[in-house]
C-alpha cells in the first residue's frame, strides 16, 4: 500500500473524536431533520444504500472523506484496476478487478496480460459448464453427469456457496460443497452420490490446503473402491488451481485444470474460475450475469465521487462507528433467506483481510483494525439474539439487507420481512424511553412505583446505528454488485488504516501446529510437542480412541 498516513494521528482524527463528543443520539437526529433519508441514501448498481439511521450528519461525512482523501484513496482506488503492488508483504499484485474486467481492457502484471488471461479461462469455463450440463462430458460409463461436488475450504468455497445457494435450485447437476476435514461431511455426503455419476472440482489456490487435499484424497479411494478405473478418474475430477505441479501429482491433465492467479486472494476468488460450481449449477450465462454486476460495482467505486460512492460510505461510517463511536461488533443482517451464507462469507473477506495488528510496513497499528463481524438471516435472528441487541450492554453496529423483489411469489410473506426489517432498523435507532412507558402503564392505571419498575424491564436504549441496504432482488447482477461493495469496502478500511488487506500470516502457525500435533497423534512419539496440556490431551486422545 502506498499510504504512509496514520490516521490516528491525523487532525481529522481529533476532529472526528470531537464530532463523536457533541453528537446529539440518533433519535435526536433523525427528529431533527425529517429529510435524513434524502441527504443518507446513496444510489449505487442494483441497490440503494440508506445511510440515514447510522449516527453521524455532514461534517462528520466530511471528515471521513477528507481523511480517505488524505490516506490517499482517490489513487489507491485507480491502481486497484491497473498492475499494483498492494500486497507488500507477499510482494503481489492485487487484482480481482481484471475477473469481470471488459474484454479488451488491458492489464499488464508479472508480464502476463491478465484481462486475456481470465478471458481465455472463461472460454474454458463455457466450455466444460456446457459440456456437462449438456451432456456432452460423460462419466466412465459413459452416463451423464448428475451431481456436482466442490472440494475446497476458505475463498475456494464461501463465495460459490453463497451464489449457488442464494440462486435457489439448479438449473442442470445439484452442487455439493465438502469442505470441513470433519469426516462428518464426505460420511454424509458419499452415500448420496452415484460415482459414476458425479464430476468432484478440486477448488485450491494453492493445491497444499490440507482439509482440501484430505477430502480430495478420500474421495478418490471412493471413487476407486466403486469401480472407477484410474484411467476413467479425469472425467471425474477437475481442478482450479495456480498449482499445477500438485495438481499433476494428484492425476489430474493439464485439460482437467482450470487457471487462477496469484493477483487473486482467496476470499476475492469467487468471480474467477472458482466460480465454476455456479456455471455448472446455474449455467455459464449466470456467471457472466454475476461478473456483469461485480463490474458494475467496480465501475461505480473507482469513477463516482468519493462522498457519494457506495463503498467508500460504508466503509467509512463502520470505521467511524468502530473507531470512533466504539462499536464493538457488526451484525450482517440478511432479510432473505437465499443471502443466508452472506455472513459467513463476509466473516472471511473482512476478517482475514482487515485483522491485521501491523501496518504495511511492518510498524504496530494505533488503533482497532478488522471488525468482528457476525450475523444471520431475519427474521430468525430476532427470536434469538435480538433481545441482547436490544437491551444488552455490547456496543454494535448493524447491515440490514433486503431484496426489494424477492425470488417467490408469496406477496404476504414479502411484505412481513420487510415489515419486520424496518421495524428492527427503527427500533435499533430511536429505541424506547422510560417516561413514555411508565406514563402509559400509570394510564392503564398502574401504580407509579409499579410503572417506575415495569419501565425500567421494557426500556431500549436505542441509538444504535445501522445501514439498510435495499437491494433490487437477488438476479446474479445484484449478487455481484453486493459481492464487489464488500470487497471495496474492506479495501477502503484497509488503506485508510494502512494495513495489508491482502495477506493471512495470522493462519499459518495453527497450520504447522495441526501438522505436528496429528504426526504425534499418529505415532504417539511426542518429542515435538513443547506445551505440557497439548502432550497430556494427545495422551488423552490416543488412550480414548485406541490409538494406543
Ligand atoms: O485459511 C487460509 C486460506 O489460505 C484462505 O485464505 C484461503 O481462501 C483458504 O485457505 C483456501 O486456500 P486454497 O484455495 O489455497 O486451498
Amino acid at each position: 500500500m502506498t499510504t504512509a498516513l496514520d490516521p490516528t494521528t491525523s487532525p481529522l482524527w481529533s476532529s472526528l473524536h470531537e464530532h463523536a463528543r457533541r453528537l446529539p443520539s440518533l433519535a435526536q437526529l433523525l427528529d431533527a431533520d425529517d429529510r435524513r433519508h434524502e441527504t443518507f441514501r446513496v444510489a449505487a448498481p442494483r441497490m440503494q444504500l440508506d445511510l440515514s439511521r447510522q449516527r453521524w450528519n455532514a461534517d462528520v461525512q466530511r471528515d471521513l472523506v477528507a481523511l480517505a482523501e488524505a490516506a490517499g484513496l482517490d489513487a489507491a482506488r485507480r491502481q486497484l484496476f491497473t498492475a499494483n503492488r498492494f500486497n507488500v508483504s507477499e510482494d503481489r499484485a492485487v487484482l480481482h478487478t481484471a475477473l469481470r474486467a471488459a474484454a479488451g481492457d488491458r492489464i499488464v502484471v508479472d508480464g502476463m496480460d491478465a484481462v486475456a488471461a481470465v478471458q481465455d479461462a472463461l472460454a474454458r469455463m463455457r466450455e466444460l459448464s456446457d459440456a456437462v450440463r449438456t451432456g456432452t462430458w460423460r462419466g466412465a460409463t459413459g452416463r451423464a453427469i448428475r451431481d456436482v461436488v466442490n472440494i475446497g475450504i476458505g475463498g475456494s468455497f464461501l463465495g460459490p456457496a453463497l451464489v449457488c445457494d442464494a440462486l435457489g435450485p439448479t438449473s442442470g447437476p445439484q452442487v455439493h460443497f465438502l469442505a470441513n476435514i470433519d469426516g462428518e461431511e464426505a460420511t454424509r455426503l458419499l452415500p448420496r452420490l452415484d460415482p459414476t455419476r458425479t464430476l468432484f472440482i478440486i477448488a485450491s489456490k494453492s493445491f497444499g490446503t490440507l482439509e482440501t487435499q484430505v477430502n480430495a484424497r478420500t474421495v478418490r479411494a471412493w471413487l476407486l473402491e466403486r469401480g472407477i478405473a484410474t484411467p476413467d478418474l479425469r472425467r471425474h475430477f477437475v481442478a482450479i488451481s495456480t498449482n499445477v505441479p500438485a495438481a499433476a501429482d494428484f492425476g489430474l491433465p493439464e485439460d482437467n485444470l482450470l487457471p487462477l492467479w496469484d493477483w487473486v486472494g482467496g476470499r476475492y476468488s469467487v468471480t474467477s474460475t472458482i466460480g465454476l460450481p455456479i456455471a455448472l449449477g446455474h449455467g455459464f450465462r449466470a456467471f457472466e450475469r454475476l461478473l456483469a454486476g461485480a463490474r458494475a460495482m467496480d465501475e461505480h467505486f473507482r469513477d463516482a465521487q468519493l462522498a457519494a460512492n457506495g463503498p467508500v460510505l460504508l466503509a467509512l461510517v463502520e470505521l467511524w462507528n468502530q473507531n470512533i463511536l466504539g462499536t464493538e461488533s457488526h451484525a450482517v443482517l440478511p432479510y432473505a433467506r437465499a443471502l443466508d451464507l452472506l455472513p459467513d462469507y463476509l466473516q472471511q473477506l473482512e476478517m482475514e483481510s482487515n485483522g491485521k495488528g501491523v501496518r504495511s510496513d511492518g510498524a504496530p497499528v494505533t488503533t482497532r483494525t478488522g471488525t468482528v463481524l457476525w450475523g444471520n438471516v431475519g427474521t430468525n435472528g430476532q427470536h434469538a439474539y435480538h433481545q441482547l441487541l436490544h437491551q444488552g450492554t455490547a456496543p454494535f453496529s448493524a447491515e440490514f439487507i433486503l431484496p426489494l423483489h424477492p425470488g417467490h411469489a408469496l406477496a404476504e410473506h414479502h411484505r412481513w420481512l420487510a415489515a419486520h426489517c424496518f421495524a428492527q432498523a427503527e427500533v435499533f435507532a430511536r429505541g424506547r424511553d422510560r417516561t413514555s412507558i411508565q406514563a402509559e402503564l400509570e394510564a392503564r392505571g398502574m401504580t407509579a412505583a409499579a410503572a417506575r419498575t415495569a419501565a425500567a424491564h421494557r426500556a431500549m436504549p436505542g441509538n444504535h446505528p445501522s445501514t439498510l441496504i435495499l437491494l433490487d432482488d437477488l438476479a446474479p447482477e445484484s449478487l455481484g454488485a453486493l459481492i464487489a461493495l464488500h470487497e471495496h469496502k474492506v479495501f477502503v478500511q484497509g488503506m485508510i488504516w494502512g494495513i495489508n488487506s491482502f495477506d493471512q500470516w495470522g493462519v499459518e502457525l495453527g497450520k504447522v501446529l495441526g501438522t505436528t500435533i496429528h504426526d504425534a497423534l499418529a505415532s504417539g512419539d511426542d518429542a515435538a510437542i513443547h506445551d505440557a496440556t497439548t502432550r497430556d490431551l494427545i495422551a488423552l486422545f490416543r488412550a480414548r480412541t485406541g490409538s494406543n
